[in-house]
């Protein structure tokens, strides 16, 4: 590696020292493939030197191949480096690249411009200090110029360098160079950006990027690189109130136990008194303990385990916090969502959502609006694409601890997991909790569900019927709840067909019409086993999504899954309602098993095949396991 220091040659202790104390400014580059941005980091990278010797020669042979440049070192194709990309001519994805000075260290994301990656930009730009957002001076601020940047007020980043870039191309024109600034300082103060940072340069000919060069005398304002080494990321963590979310519990043995995580903000002390987080209790700071020894105190950004005066019952994911600056717990939220998988997010879906080290469940209702980054307007929608925006109302299973995104980016930052395929599928951040939730108190009630279902002297349950349409499902369940009817049992049988001509009419057959149909069928299906009835249930609910939130919603025990299991072949042959020859027909649209899918259980309670049986024997059999589950003891 080639580093331009005295001080390698004549004392490298000296120079490693300084060194490992450089500040660090973390910064993202936005802009797309034409404005030069590959050509400005490249140009970034060489002059600090720190390239790689080997890398450089690689760079010399390529820019003779395949460069835009005649032969010169052609800067874009060191950072273009995936092969891919340099067949495309773009860049794709955010590549991380570190980098030094004598003054700093960098670390700079470089993300593609292009619209459909919004969600590499997002994830360049959540740890970032700083922004440059590239402009071509021919052509101004653009549309991508304004998403850029609304993305990077979105994700907190405050500071922007636009980069006025190819000044050569027009001649170095001052007044070009001005009405642009203009243009953009209206634009960013509608979105709250202020601290801008405008330098005219040329990445190719070097203008303003770590030499002046002699083409603006005009501009009076630092290079990039100066700005860069000494712009004050003023770092106010360390002044806020102490939070610590605990990412393990270390508990080798019986004498020690320290909660072990990352400070996101403030200060600790020896002695402090701290809250605990859901749980609300308190203790005072023991120790705190790290692999160099203990220390007196420690501040944010500093990896810590605390052990505390007192056992109070601490686990992973919780906040401990300042006992006197806690933060608020709650379970429902305004946030801004940014989604990022092909599938859609669907309103009213269950997913995980991770904030700091703590998982729990989270649906999005409703979907307020979306935002078109492009032009800040809002829309109504119900569902998120791949890279959309939207702000929504989320709720979750249980309480948490958190701060607003724009105060504390560790505390207000979540990601949401698909519980099926465990991808990430969305970003997102926290404004405020819903003040309903505060005032909305669950009331415990003196007659309670052991209560209602004794006096039926049953134990109630659900039996959820799932299959295709015209599998049997309804026959089925009707004939079970006659069979318990004349057993003398509490039932109520809440069919598909039945339940949408009345409560759920409004809903069709789309995905996210479905989720809201099973949405609401089992939250009706739970207030039924809350008043003590056997209730059963006969819905296609295709997707295992929602069949699973409808098991969640009960207790252990009390959900039955009955996979009625039918081949669509023969579902189709049957065609009672003669809807499936409609959808072949293509007149009926997302018809289940034809142009819409249906996820069969992995792990039904019982599984009825109508090839093998009656509906009378399906019948009896599931009454026969429902008594062996225990279920209709008499209480
Ligand atoms: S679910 O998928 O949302 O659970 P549900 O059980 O409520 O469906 O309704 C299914 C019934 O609606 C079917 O038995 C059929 O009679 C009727 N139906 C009308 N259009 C469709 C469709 N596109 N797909 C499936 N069923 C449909």
């Amino acid at each position: 590696m080639a580093h331009k220091s005295e001080l390698i040659a004549s004392d490298i202790e000296a120079y490693l020292k300084a060194h490992q104390y450089k500040s660090l400014l973390r910064f993202i580059t936005c802009g797309s493939v034409d404005d030069g941005k590959s050509t400005l980091i490249g140009r970034l990278l060489y002059e600090s030197k720190m390239i790689f010797e080997d890398q450089l020669a690689a760079l010399e042979a390529d820019s003779r191949k395949v460069g835009t440049r005649g032969g010169e070192l052609d800067f874009a194709l060191l950072v273009d480096g995936l092969a891919a990309e340099r067949e495309q001519g773009i860049t794709i994805d955010v590549a991380y690249r570190f980098f030094s000075t004598e003054k700093r260290k960098f670390i700079v994301a470089d993300t593609p411009g292009h619209e459909q990656y919004t969600r590499n930009m997002v994830t360049g730009a959540s740890t970032a200090d700083l922004a440059v957002i590239l402009i071509d001076a021919r052509k101004g601020v653009l549309t991508q110029t304004r998403r850029h940047s609304f993305l990077v007020s979105l994700l907190g980043i405050r500071k922007v360098v636009l980069a006025i870039n190819k000044m050569d191309l027009i001649g170095y024109a001052r007044d070009v160079f001005e009405t642009i600034l203009q243009e953009y300082r209206d634009f960013a103060a509608q979105i709250g950006l202020d601290d801008i940072t405008a330098i005219p340069m040329s990445a190719v000919y070097g203008d303003n990027i770590v030499e002046r060069g002699t083409n603006m005398p005009w501009y009076q304002g630092p290079t990039l690189m100066h700005h860069l080494e000494t712009v004050e990321v003023g770092d106010d963590l360390p002044t806020k109130p102490f939070r610590l979310p605990v990412q393990w519990v270390n508990r080798p043995h019986h004498e020690f136990r320290g909660f072990a995580g990352l400070i996101a903000s403030g200060t600790v002390r020896k002695g402090d008194r701290i809250r605990s987080l859901p749980s609300g209790r308190e203790s005072r700071v023991a120790r705190i303990v790290t692999a160099a020894g203990d220390l007196d105190s420690a501040v944010a950004g500093q990896s810590v385990t605390l052990t505390l005066e007192t056992e109070i019952d601490v686990s992973r994911g919780d906040v401990i916090a300042a006992g006197d600056a806690p933060p608020q717990v709650a379970d429902q939220f305004e946030a801004t969502i940014v989604w990022m998988h092909d599938d859609p997010m669907l309103q009213g879906r269950d997913y995980l959502l991770k904030i700091g080290a703590r998982t729990v469940s989270a649906t999005v209702a409703p979907l307020k609006y979306k935002i078109n980054v492009n032009t800040l307007e809002q829309t109504a929608g119900e569902r998120l694409e791949l890279n959309d925006i939207g702000v929504c109302e989320l709720e979750l299973d249980r309480g948490i601890p958190f701060e607003p995104y724009k105060d504390d980016h560790a505390l207000g930052g979540f990601i949401l997991i698909d519980r099926m395929t465990n991808n990430t599928v969305g970003a997102g951040l926290l404004h405020f909790a819903l003040r309903r939730s505060q005032n909305v108190h669950w009331q415990a009630l003196d007659v309670n569900k052991p209560a209602r279902a004794q006096i039926k002297g049953q134990k109630s349950c659900v039996l959820w019927f799932t299959g295709l349409s015209g599998a049997g499902k309804s026959t089925i369940a009707n004939l079970v709840e006659k069979r318990l009817l004349s057993m003398g049992r509490h039932t109520y049988l809440l069919d598909g067909d039945n339940v949408r001509h009345g409560l759920n009419k409004d809903l069709g057959f789309t995905p996210q019409d479905r989720v809201e149909n099973i949405r609401r069928v089992a939250e009706v299906s739970k207030l039924m086993v809350d008043a003590g009835l056997i209730v059963l249930v006969s819905f296609i609910s295709p997707f295992r999504a929602e069949r699973r939130m409808a098991r969640e919603l009960l207790e252990p025990g009390e959900f039955l899954e009955v996979f009625v299991d039918t081949p669509i072949a023969v579902a189709e042959k049957r065609d009672v309602k003669g809807l499936y020859k409609k959808a072949r027909r293509g007149e009926l649209k997302n018809f289940t098993g034809v142009d819409s899918p249906y996820e069969a259980p992995e792990h039904a309670e019982m599984r009825i095949d109508t090839l093998e049986l009656s509906s009378e024997q399906a019948a009896d059999r599931i009454v026969g396991q429902l008594g062996a589950a225990g279920m209709l003891k008499r209480t």
